[in-house]
């Protein structure tokens, strides 16, 4: 029973113990903001994933592979790049080997804590900004399908990490040049540099991450390593936002740097 607000007024969620105002809120700053830029950003990043993703094509420069399509799991992946990884999908695999494990850094993305508040504003509504009622009468939190699929944060954080490991791996031969020799330095190593970099930050900076590594724990002092990690993650998990959105434009920018040499749009400059 409502103890406040019977009115059932628009705006209002109509929940007992809601004040009886007739305004939606009271915020008179430029809230809507956040959640437009938010949306605008993740929409062009979604539109643009999708195209390459979808491609097929232009995803290996030597010694430049696109972070799209790493690790390369199918028979069909580019001549030029020297062939699959590992062939786990043969000759029947026709679609972009992209969409092979495409789902695992994106569950990680949409089940991450704060791509989830980031979403539940921009898209759902739910609710748009502090001191803002939502737009739903009825919540069910994360206990329905979809979102119940974000309880799974952690298993996407373990598939994202293996991932980050093989995109290392990747960044390594970077330093080779187009004959397989080492001692190479392009823009384009820089760049996947830096995106490894960031995409180990935003990894490691993950509250799942905390929590395997400090979590669970009655005394830091009898487990002196795991408090010495876990003080660093969370130092980096304060600015996890920060490196969700570099990590994310870093790597949409490592992809369109090895589509426009893939294309022939310009060479790669040597630094040395
Ligand atoms: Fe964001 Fe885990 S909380 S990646």
């Amino acid at each position: 029973e409502s103890t406040t607000d019977t009115s059932g007024r628009a705006g209002q969620t109509g929940r007992a113990g809601r004040a009886a105002i007739a305004e939606r809120h009271l915020r008179v700053d430029r809230w809507w903001l956040g959640p437009t830029v938010t949306v605008a950003a993740l929409l062009a990043f979604v539109v643009y994933a999708t195209w390459r993703a979808f491609a097929n094509a232009d995803y290996y420069a030597a010694p430049y592979v696109s972070p799209f399509y790493s690790p390369c799991l199918a028979a069909n992946c580019e001549e030029m790049s020297g062939g699959p990884n590992w062939a786990l999908f043969g000759d029947w695999w026709g679609l972009s080997p992209a969409l092979i494990f495409l789902a695992l850094p994106l569950g990680f993305r949409l089940t991450c804590y704060y791509y989830r508040k980031a979403y539940y504003r921009g898209f759902w509504g739910s609710p748009p900004a502090c001191g803002v009622a939502e737009r739903h009468g009825r919540y069910t939190g994360e206990t329905r399908f979809p979102l119940i699929v974000n309880n799974a944060h952690r298993y996407f954080f373990y598939a994202s990490a293996a991932i980050a490991v093989i995109l290392t791996y990747d960044t390594v031969l970077t330093f080779r040049d187009e004959h397989y020799d080492w001692g190479h330095m392009g823009l384009g190593t820089v760049l996947a540099v830096v995106n490894i970099t960031l995409v180990w930050g935003y990894t490691a900076s993950c509250h799942s991450c905390r929590h395997i590594i400090g979590g669970r724990l009655r005394t830091f002092s009898a487990h002196p390593v795991r408090y010495r990690l876990w003080t660093l993650v969370s130092r980096l998990n304060g600015r996890h936002m920060a490196l969700a959105w570099a990590s994310l434009t870093s790597l949409a920018l490592t992809d369109l740097y090895v589509y426009l040499l893939a294309v022939d749009a310009f060479s790669d400059p040597r630094l040395f």
